[in-house]
């Protein structure tokens, strides 16, 4: 397989928070957005807990390229186990981004406040952005919906009933009485205050073709790399097969396997498209980049090509918690 010369590497990340563009030279492998969004952008509304995707306090919003198609994809991830490295070429929005006392609240920051759903807060912008994100995918979800899409968030102080009656009042079967659905064309319309005027993790300022290529950062003897094609990435194999190295997709099971590793070589396959085949079958094909949520979709969407594909899909949306499955793959699952 070719190798490719150290020339054809970038090392630096562009993406943007809130609107707002960065660029980061060489960042540290072990370092997560969390840690940068928080230590580096003072943007402390993102919180932290466990540092294990399991109670969703640092959940944020991201947009980029579909490695498939060229087109975007917006989801909600936990910051916490979100290595910086993989945000080249992403826009992120934080609660900052969604509003704030200044610059006025986002509706569903106020519906929140409007059924104390809130009392130390600190459970509160993941959320608020939990619920933007399914928002953003299904408009006007059910009242089921949107209980299920809140398994992977926990509140100390408030208890869950008003958090829930809060979040249901968006749905579409609720009583418009309780606030009613938020119109999609109001989701977004909200001040930023870091780009001014309305900031929409949709418009992914990043999703611009900044990600294209490869990536190669290294501090503290940790190479990170991004191949960008199946023959780049087959390159790197053969090149570091000495190496303690590691495969990383949505690196969630570093929530769990605290003690993997040391690794010097961590290879992040995300962009590498040829790992992201779907084919409804007989048989299945489902490439191991493609995302638990991704194939819940996929299996609902071919759900008349075999009864074993609803048993398959209701068994993933038991694993982990919504923001944990966006990002997961199913080449890497466990069980
Ligand atoms: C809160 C929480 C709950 C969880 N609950 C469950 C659960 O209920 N059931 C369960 O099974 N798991 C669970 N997990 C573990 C984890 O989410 C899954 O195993 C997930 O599928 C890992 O996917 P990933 O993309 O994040 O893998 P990563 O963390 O990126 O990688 C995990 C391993 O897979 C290897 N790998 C990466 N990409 C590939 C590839 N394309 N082909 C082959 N190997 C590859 C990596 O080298 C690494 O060794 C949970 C994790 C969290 C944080
Ligand atoms: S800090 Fe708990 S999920 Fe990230
Ligand atoms: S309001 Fe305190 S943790 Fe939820």
């Amino acid at each position: 397989m070719p190798i490719l010369p150290d020339e054809d590497f970038k090392d630096k990340l562009t993406f943007w928070v809130n609107g707002k563009r960065h660029v980061v030279l060489n960042p540290d492998p072990g370092v997560t957005l969390n840690e940068w969004l928080r230590s580096q952008r003072g943007l402390t509304g993102t919180k932290v807990m466990c540092r294990e995707g399991g109670c969703g306090c640092c959940v944020v919003m991201v947009t980029h390229p579909d490695p498939t198609n060229g087109g975007a994809c917006s989801y909600t991830l936990n910051s916490c186990l979100c290595p910086l490295c993989s945000v080249d070429g992403w826009s992120i929005t934080t609660v900052e981004g969604l509003g704030g006392q200044k610059a006025g609240f986002h509706p569903i920051q106020r519906r929140l406040a409007d059924f104390n759903g809130s009392q130390c807060g600190y459970c509160s912008p993941g959320m608020v952005l939990n619920m933007y994100g399914l928002l953003n995918k299904k408009p006007q979800p059910s009242q089921q919906e949107v209980e299920n899409h809140f398994d992977g968030h926990i509140c100390r102080c408030t208890g869950y009933r008003p958090i829930l009656d809060a979040m249901k009042s968006f749905a579409a079967d609720a009583d418009p009485e309780k606030g009613g659905c938020i119109d999609i064309e109001d989701l977004d319309k909200h001040p930023c205050p870091n780009a001014g005027g309305t900031c929409n993790g949709a418009s992914a300022n990043g999703v611009n073709g900044t990600s294209a290529g490869p990536l190669r950062c290294r501090q503290n003897g940790i190479s990170w790399y991004r191949p960008s094609s199946l023959g780049e990435l087959y390159g790197l194999l053969e090149q570091h097969s000495q190496d303690r190295y590691k495969l990383v997709c949505g690196n969630t099971a570093a929530g769990v396997y605290k003690n993997d590793g040391p690794h010097t070589c961590l290879i992040d396959i995300k962009a590498v498209s040829d790992l992201y085949n779907c084919q409804p079958g007989p048989p299945l094909v489902v490439g191991s980049a493609v995302s638990l949520s991704t194939m819940v979709d996929f299996l609902q969407a071919g759900s008349d090509q075999s009864p074993f594909y609803n048993v398959l899909a209701n068994h993933l949306r038991k694993v982990a918690n919504v923001s944990v499955r966006n990002v997961s793959r199913l080449g890497c699952e466990n069980a």
